[in-house]
């Protein structure tokens, strides 16, 4: 597909994401941007680029392009894409009001004077005529400089509720009175001389794609595709080589599979689009399955299927769409993890790709692994995330492996959670993994199995790997308690291991008390109300959930919850029970708060199921490995699993020494002034 002067070789785009690696951790960017390009996307995209130290994302390490000292770094990627005959695209971006200019310290810009996006208690000032002459120019000499750097394809970005040539556009934002405000004409106009400048400055060598969100997803309070979305497309037609559609702001963009359905989620807002436009368009929204895919297609809803989430879950898609091999592709599951990393400004990861992000500095292959020096009989004990990732990259490498777990259905937490409201598709952790398994001539499972310390020494395997998860603790020690619940009236309390196992609860209000702070006393509270319980959620916390602000889903949580009718009582610590009431403090004054309840489920901490791990540990006559993963080793994220057990199995058979040696590349900064 033609793209102005640059031809794509496939249909597959891997549209602009970040990574937190930016310009701070430019081979480790590099290397990921690779590892898309030679997994067949015709089309690799950097994140976000600043061209200006005006839009200074500090302390998010994005793409940066400020000036000629940016672009032996960004040389490295557009060299890694090239080596696989794809083209680089970089997404040129000033972000406005979005950049707080923490590092540069420059006053940060807006269409009018206007607060920062963030809590820091700073404003934008307003542009004049001459700040949006100086802005153009930039725009134009980064696009020189991205072109000097070996880039395709360069973006012009009007999205995400996150850059100035969108928020030109917004009538909400812009109520400037002179030529760039009012009609929808005036407000275009800085797009389009944008798009106009870019495409005179490289045109000629460089395709030129405008990024544009054509629905903010908030009826006629923002911009809709049916009215201005649709005629900022008519107008611009033809002007840009390339249209990359999708809505705003960033968590509708990327919506997580907790809130909305499956693949295609952002068709509706965008179908309009080929109709308006002779050139090539590209749309995203968790697109992972080959058939929607084709009929998008076929239909001339799109010319590329984009795809940011299914690219970092599976750098591979396109190859193995290529090849017919549509099992072996590691879906997406729509967590959000690799956008947590992003919010927290460190190296990406991926819940279902545990090499993501550990490319360059960990020389990690989503698709292979090195081969075990001496394969040796293999024993995992618990076919949870971390059990069933290390069992099968074990016996990737070539070892002989026996999985034996307690239930008759593999999963463990993975499939115990995603039977809560809009976590399904996380089954697909194991799903991926367990029809590998199940397939893999080395592997044996042993479901129903209970293995004691005794069984595992007669086994007599090289190496046995414990992967027996963690429970969560019923005494309410936390971590804004660490004594526990005073005089705890026991029938009262549940966990929410309890929960998941579709314990029955009693009639009456039911108190989720969260002082884990993560996604799940979140989802329980969501998933009992929607069941029709009547349930209060009293949280440590000032807002329910905080974590899942980083996955963009914390807005999203706390009003479904207001929305059901859940009661919300925030900052709040347990201190005490009675058999129909619990007794709170305030995490601030120490004021009490008692809530009458009929049951309480507690979130709290979880402990590790080690005890086999230690039994084996004991016996004296021990010497084969045996390695503790996953929550037995350290609660967390199911990625934090998987992770576990990825790198347990990499790491088997390595001496401690080579361990360290690899652990792990870093990029330092040179010492030099510059
Ligand atoms: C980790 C992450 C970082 C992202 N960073 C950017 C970015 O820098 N610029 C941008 O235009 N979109 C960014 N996006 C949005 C994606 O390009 C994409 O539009 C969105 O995730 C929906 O597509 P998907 O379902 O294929 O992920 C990011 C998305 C993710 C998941």
């Amino acid at each position: 597909v033609a793209i102005g002067p640059v031809t794509a070789r496939n249909r597959f785009y891997q549209v602009p994401h970040c990574t937190g690696m930016g310009h701070l951790r430019p081979q480790a960017v590099a290397a990921l941007r690779e590892m898309k390009a030679a997994g067949g996307w015709a089309v690799v995209s950097t994140e976000e680029a600043e061209i200006h130290p005006s839009s200074d994302l500090s302390p998010y390490p994005e793409q940066r392009i400020w000036d000629q000292r940016d672009l032996p770094a960004l040389r490295l990627i557009t060299d890694a894409i090239h080596r696989h005959d794809a083209l680089a695209a970089i997404e040129l971006v000033h972000n406005g009001n979005n950049a707080p200019n923490l590092y540069s310290r420059l006053p940060p810009i807006a269409p009018v004077s206007m607060s920062l996006s963030s809590d820091y208690p700073k404003q934008a000032r307003q542009m004049s005529i001459e700040d949006i002459q100086q802005l153009r120019r930039w725009h134009r000499d980064a696009a020189v400089r991205a072109r000097d750097a070996g880039f395709d394809i360069v973006y012009v970005y009007a999205g995400h509720l996150m850059t100035l040539a969108q928020h030109f556009l917004l009538p909400t934002i812009n109520q400037r009175q002179d030529c760039y405000g009012g009609s929808l004409e005036n407000r275009v106009r800085l797009l389009r001389e944008l798009i106009e400048d870019t495409k005179d400055a490289v045109g000629q060598h460089c395709g030129i794609a405008v990024r544009l969100a054509v629905d903010e997803l908030a009826g006629s309070e923002g911009m809709q595709a049916s009215e201005e979305g649709s005629a900022v497309v008519e107008m611009l037609a033809d002007l840009p080589d390339l249209w990359d559609v999708n809505v705003a702001d960033w968590s509708n963009d990327s919506a997580t599979t907790r809130f909305v359905p499956e693949d295609g989620y952002q068709i509706s807002y965008i179908e309009f689009v080929k109709s308006k436009t002779a050139k090539p368009v590209v749309a995203t929204g968790r697109l992972n399955s080959p058939d929607l895919m084709v009929s998008l297609v076929k239909r001339g809803i799109v010319d590329f299927i984009g795809a940011a989430r299914p690219s970092i879950s599976d750098p591979f898609l396109p190859n193995k769409i290529k090849s017919g091999d549509i099992s072996e592709i590691r879906e997406c599951i729509g967590c959000n993890i690799c956008v947590s990393s992003d919010s927290l400004g460190v190296p990406i990861r991926c819940t279902q790709n545990p090499t993501m992000g550990e490319e360059w500095r960990r020389n990690w292959h989503p698709e292979t692994i090195d081969a075990a020096r001496t394969a040796v009989d293999t024993l995992v004990v618990g076919a949870g995330p971390a059990g069933l990732e290390c069992a099968l990259q074990l016996a990737q490498r070539g070892h002989r492996v026996q999985l034996a777990y307690e239930t008759a259905e593999a999963g463990g937490r993975v499939l115990a959670e995603s039977r809560l409201r809009g976590l399904g598709a996380w089954l697909r952790v194991r799903d991926y993994r367990m029809q590998k398994l199940q397939q893999h001539s080395k592997v044996q499972l042993f479901p129903d199995n209970t293995l004691s310390a005794n069984d595992i020494a007669e086994l007599d395997c090289k190496a046995v790997f414990i992967a027996t998860g963690a429970k969560w603790r019923r005494d309410g020690i936390g971590r804004s308690n660490r004594k526990g619940i005073q005089s705890p009236a026991s029938p009262l309390i549940y966990t929410p291991d309890d929960i998941l196992k579709d314990e029955n609860l009693p009639d009456g209000n039911i108190l989720v008390y969260d002082d884990e702070h993560g996604y799940l006393g979140g989802v329980l509270a969501d998933h009992l109300s929607h069941q029709g319980h009547a349930v209060t959620l009293v949280t440590s916390a000032s807002i329910v959930s905080p974590w899942t602000v980083y996955t963009l889903e914390q807005h999203r949580i706390q009003a479904r919850l207001i929305d059901q009718g859940v009661a919300i009582y925030p900052n709040l610590v347990i201190d005490s029970s009675t058999d129909s009431s619990v007794l709170f403090k305030c995490v601030f004054s120490g004021q009490p708060t008692e809530l009458e309840c009929a049951a309480t489920i507690l979130v709290t901490e979880r402990v590790s199921n080690d005890e086999l791990f230690h039994e084996l540990r004991s016996r004296p006559a021990v010497n084969h490995h045996i390695e503790r993963i996953g929550d037995a080793l350290a609660p967390g994220l199911i990625a934090d699993a998987v992770f576990s057990g990825h790198l347990a199995a990499r790491d088997y058979q390595a001496t401690q020494h080579e361990i360290e040696d690899a652990w792990y590349k870093r990029e330092l900064p040179a010492l030099t002034p510059w």
